[in-house]
């Protein structure tokens, strides 16, 4: 099983029963999905579907999104990790790196950390040389965490902000 420990997090695959509950409270507040998707919050359903389209990706491609959970009290504070990108179509077929944190959990450091956990796994774990980012313009906060991984804009699609790291590079 698939396993990183941070100085302060787990990321780990998901336990559905377990995980949909705090899932569902964290996508279903608007402030986090915002920036996500179609802009709306998830119903109970919607969340199900991620957690089961996010492990269908780990047992296919062997790499997925994380459930993050913070070491200290073993809550979930979100989910954050990589995934095949279908949208915006210039990095279609991409892997792209993705975060969204419960909005009690931001402003500690916990998105960048899991964040660059996810980078060294992509390079160190499975091997790929480059993940890309979308990120909508009005997003300031993923704007920040792009940067502090130093993650480079690429291109624009759709109204979106595309990025992309070349990890080979992130390595030396
Ligand atoms: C995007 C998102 C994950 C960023 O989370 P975040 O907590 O702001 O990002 P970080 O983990 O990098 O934390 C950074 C902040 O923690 C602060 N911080 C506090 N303690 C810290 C520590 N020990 N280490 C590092 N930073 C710390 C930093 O000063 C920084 O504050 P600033 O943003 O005001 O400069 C979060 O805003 C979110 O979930 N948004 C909704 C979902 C979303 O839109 N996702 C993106 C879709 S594309």
């Amino acid at each position: 099983m698939t396993e990183i420990r941070t100085p302060r997090l787990l990321l780990r695959r998901w336990v559905p029963d377990d995980d949909l509950p705090a899932l569902a409270e964290i996508q279903a507040d608007p402030a986090v999905m915002r920036h996500i998707g179609d802009g709306e919050p998830r119903s109970l359903d919607g969340s199900a579907e991620d957690v089961e389209r996010w492990e269908e990706e780990w047992d296919d491609e062997g790499f997925g999104v994380f459930a993050v959970e913070l070491l200290g009290s073993g809550e979930l504070a979100g989910a954050v990790g990589l995934y095949v990108v279908e949208e915006p179509a210039p990095v279609a077929g991409h892997i792209g790196i993705q975060w969204r944190l419960g909005r009690q959990y931001w402003g500690q450091g916990y998105a960048s950390e899991a964040a660059q956990a996810c980078l060294e796994f992509a390079l160190q774990d499975r091997g790929l040389d480059r993940v890309v980012a979308v990120a909508a313009p009005e997003d300031a906060s993923s704007a920040k965490v792009l940067h502090k991984l130093g993650m480079a804009r690429t291109g624009e699609a759709d109204g979106l902000l595309l990025h992309a790291i070349d990890l080979t590079e992130y390595e030396a």
